[in-house]
């Protein structure tokens, strides 16, 4: 697929006069900036797991902590550095000794070493004057140069920096011996026309090559990396999910996917690895996106709209202006009270029913009333209403097309006991016996159906309602699960929370089989 730059007119001739570079650094500091999220916190086995990824992925800098901080900071990048990943390894220091000290004792490729800039923070922060600064800037660069170690040097607060007084700084540590600078947006106060601007002036006297790392605090965390990209930066900072202090930083994900899709310029990324690591690290820094987060959202690629899912299953392009599989999404029809008969179609299709074969016209037209009719009483429609619908039409049972039944089930709570859990299921009639702990009766059964069940099919959503008040409220579970190349969704309701979420669970493992490729003994 051509990038947009080249084949919209409009982003064409808006970028005629503006030089890009063919290919663009990514730094990635996941694990630096985006572990000062407020509340996150992560553990060296942890970190080694996203820097694993993150490598996987493609990233030229793995920023794998600031090791000054702790001692579990240090250990966990002294095991990230002892792994010989291809990614740059590099670790964050002020720019004072004791900060390089221990990073050189981390065994890392480069530091990133920084001192503020700012009239706000030199008067108020460092109470410093502007030639302490530039001294101290020296210092430190000479001093990780001596080591013999790459140097990205930032002037922190940068952007809001005397722009004479920024050049002179970084003029500075390029003479001291800087591999790179690094301009921060601190505070997320640029705009993008003004960070081009700043980055123009700052290679019309500097030939180091310069990077960005931009803040999100007004929305604009990505636009403002791509406006520096056009005024000539070669590398950008982000986080995967945007983590990072405050509003956070420039998510990798949206982007590596403006770089590639809409101006046409190569990293080392590999797209379809976005999704699978965002969930890891929403996973572990237990941070989740918002559902219309770009590119690694829930809704990223869903469509309810009647006009819109129509429009892509004519043509994936009228409304997906990124092919979901190119970031290892797919896509999703949801359906709802704006679903049109398009979209019900295709999700019966899906389900194994076509219009003309097994459903016939008066048929189908009930079920777009009852599914329209749904949608206007409940916010979501999962495939096991769809089912219950067509079974209720057609006078067939679909429920008895099962691969999975579960023959037993027992659980044991209380105070002093760890919740267990004892399950008995059969997988084409021949039986398996399961037991796990958990750390509640629920966590106990799912574990013990999916030690039965396996890797192949994953619980990606687990939502639990009280339908009805009072201690006998009837609770409704509505799981999400993938495997076999499918997804579904069901829901089960009971007074029970154990019997409601393992009959989902049962339900949806022989919805994602008996659609997708399990071949049957
Ligand atoms: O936002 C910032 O200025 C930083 C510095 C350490 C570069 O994270
Ligand atoms: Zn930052």
């Amino acid at each position: 697929m051509k990038p947009y730059s080249e084949d919209n007119e409009i982003i064409k001739r808006a970028m005629e006069n503006i030089s890009l570079p063919d290919k663009v650094a990514i730094f990635d500091t996941t694990l630096r900036d985006g572990e000062q999220t407020p509340g996150v916190s992560l553990t060296p086995e942890e970190k080694v797991e996203i820097a694993v990824n993150l490598n996987n992925l493609g990233v030229d800098v793995i920023e794998a902590g600031f090791p000054i901080s702790s001692q579990g900071e240090r250990e966990a990048i002294k095991r990230i550095t002892s792994l010989n990943m291809d990614a740059e390894i590099c670790a964050l220091a002020r720019a004072v000794k004791k900060d390089i000290d221990v990073a050189i004792d981390c065994d890392v490729d480069s530091i990133h070493t920084f001192i503020a800039t700012s009239p706000l923070h030199r008067k108020y922060k460092l109470k410093m004057d502007k030639e302490e600064i530039i001294k101290k800037a020296v210092e430190a660069v000479e001093y990780i140069k001596d080591h013999g170690i790459t140097v990205e040097f930032s002037g922190e607060d940068a952007t809001r920096t005397e722009l004479q007084y920024l050049i002179e700084v970084y003029r500075a540590v390029e003479e001291a011996g800087a591999d790179r600078i690094n301009v921060p947006d601190t505070v997320g106060v640029m705009i993008p026309k003004a960070m081009e601007y700043l980055i123009k002036k700052i290679r019309e006297e500097i030939s180091l090559p310069i990077s960005v790392h931009c803040h999100n605090d007004f929305g604009l965390a990505v636009a403002n990396s791509l406006g520096a990209i056009e005024g000539g930066a070669q590398q950008i900072h982000c986080t995967i999910n945007g983590l990072g202090e405050r509003a956070g930083n420039a998510a990798l994900e949206e982007v590596e996917l403006s770089l590639k899709m809409i101006y046409g310029i190569n990293t080392n990324i590999k797209t379809e690895k976005l999704t699978e690591i965002s969930n890891l690290v929403s996973k572990l820094t237990g941070i989740k996106c918002q559902v219309n987060k770009a590119v690694v959202g829930e809704n990223a690629f869903a469509h309810e709209s009647g006009i819109h899912a129509h429009g892509v299953l004519a043509h994936a392009l009228t409304y997906e202006p990124i092919p979901p599989e190119i970031v290892g999404q797919r896509r999703k029809i949801i359906l709802g009270k704006h679903t049109g008969s398009h979209a019900i179609e295709s999700k019966l299709k899906d389900l194994g029913f076509k219009v003309g074969e097994n459903l016939t016209e008066e048929q189908f037209k009930e079920i777009v009333n009852r599914i329209k009719d749904m949608g206007d009483k409940e916010k979501r429609i999962t495939d096991n209403d769809v089912i219950a619908i067509v079974e209720d039409l057609t006078k067939r049972t679909l429920k008895s097309e099962r691969v999975v039944n579960l023959e037993q089930i027992a659980v044991m709570t209380g105070n002093k006991v760890i919740p267990t859990a004892s399950v008995v299921l059969t997988i084409d009639n021949e039986r398996y016996i399961a037991s796990k702990v958990g750390v509640g009766p629920v966590d106990a059964a799912i574990k013990a159906i999916q030690s039965i069940i396996g890797e192949k099919i994953k619980l990606k959503e687990y939502h639990i309602n009280a339908i009805t008040g009072g201690t006998d409220a009837l609770a409704e579970v509505i799981i999400k699960l993938e495997g076999y190349g499918r997804e579904v969704t069901v829901k089960a309701a009971n007074e029970d929370i154990v019997r409601a979420s393992v009959e989902a669970i049962i339900e949806g493992v022989n919805r994602v089989m008996i659609m997708g490729n399990y071949n049957k003994k």
